[in-house]
């Protein structure tokens, strides 16, 4: 068995005096797609903050192999963790084009040598449709779709080893939910490895491997995707269904 390409280990983070996360541990294998599940306030959010290094944080997270615990968030950003935070934060005033060339980072390697997949905007614009109609409108004339659309192809220009998403359907029109659940299963078959946090069970459902649930700050269940479907006890414990 390959090491895990995310491991992390007794996570705990804190904002200020008050601990929001407790003694978190779990993994992403290289080339799946994990969800992050749970209430509001149950941690999503704080897990993804934390791994990046924007809170204080205690536990141990290696990262293809190397120990990120006690990185800046630049340096965890530049060894090819991407993040796409849920305030989708596009540069209103530039276009599609633009904002894409601000995610651009040169092509990288996984620690063994194999070569993560590579995004132009070419590529990304087969992937989001959407975008590829309108290379040259300003990001603030999009809806809150396309907007969403645009932060997760932006991270990608950064030609990430692993992104992390945080509720990509949150506030999205059904319709774009269903386009943005096809292209995360796209992006899952050219090897691209995710983590992402989601309220959504049908959404989750449609794109997740595996996935961990969230409660107060601590993972309460873990399993399959197809395990949690079939559960619908575990379902109305830790979600919204
Ligand atoms: N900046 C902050 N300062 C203090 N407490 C915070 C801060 N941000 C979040 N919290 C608290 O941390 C806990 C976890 O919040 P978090 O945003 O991680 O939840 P979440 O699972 O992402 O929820 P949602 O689904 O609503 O996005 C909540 O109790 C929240 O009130
Ligand atoms: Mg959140």
């Amino acid at each position: 068995m390959t090491a895990p390409l995310l491991n992390v280990e007794n996570l705990n983070a804190s904002y200020g005096a008050a601990q929001i996360l407790f003694d978190l541990s779990f993994e992403i294998g290289r080339g799946e797609v994990v969800a992050l599940m749970g209430r509001n306030g149950a941690g999503k959010s704080t897990t993804m903050k934390a791994i990046m290094g924007l809170m204080a944080r205690r536990g141990r997270t290696t990262f293809d192999g190397v120990d990120i615990s006690r990185m800046r968030p630049y340096e965890i950003a530049r060894r090819g963790l991407g993040f796409t935070p849920e305030d989708r934060r596009i540069f209103v005033d530039l276009t599609v084009m633009e904002n894409l060339d601000i995610g651009r980072q040169p092509p990288r390697r996984f620690a063994d040598g194999t070569a993560a997949p590579v995004w132009t905007p070419q590529r990304l614009f087969t992937l989001f449709p959407n975008l590829g109609e309108m290379p040259d409108r300003p990001g603030g004339g999009m809806s809150g779709g396309e907007q969403q659309m645009l932060t997760v192809a932006r991270t990608l220009m950064g030609n990430p080893l692993l992104v992390l998403l945080d509720e990509p359907s949150e506030g999205v029109a059904p319709l774009i939910v269903e386009q943005m659940a096809n292209t995360i299963v796209e992006l899952k078959k050219e090897g691209l490895s995710i983590l992402l946090s989601e309220q959504n069970m049908h959404f989750a459902e449609l794109v997740s491997d595996r996935v961990y649930l969230l409660e107060k700050g601590q993972i309460r269940w873990n399993g399959t995707m197809k395990e949690l479907a079939g559960n619908v006890e575990i379902q109305r414990n830790y979600l919204t269904v």
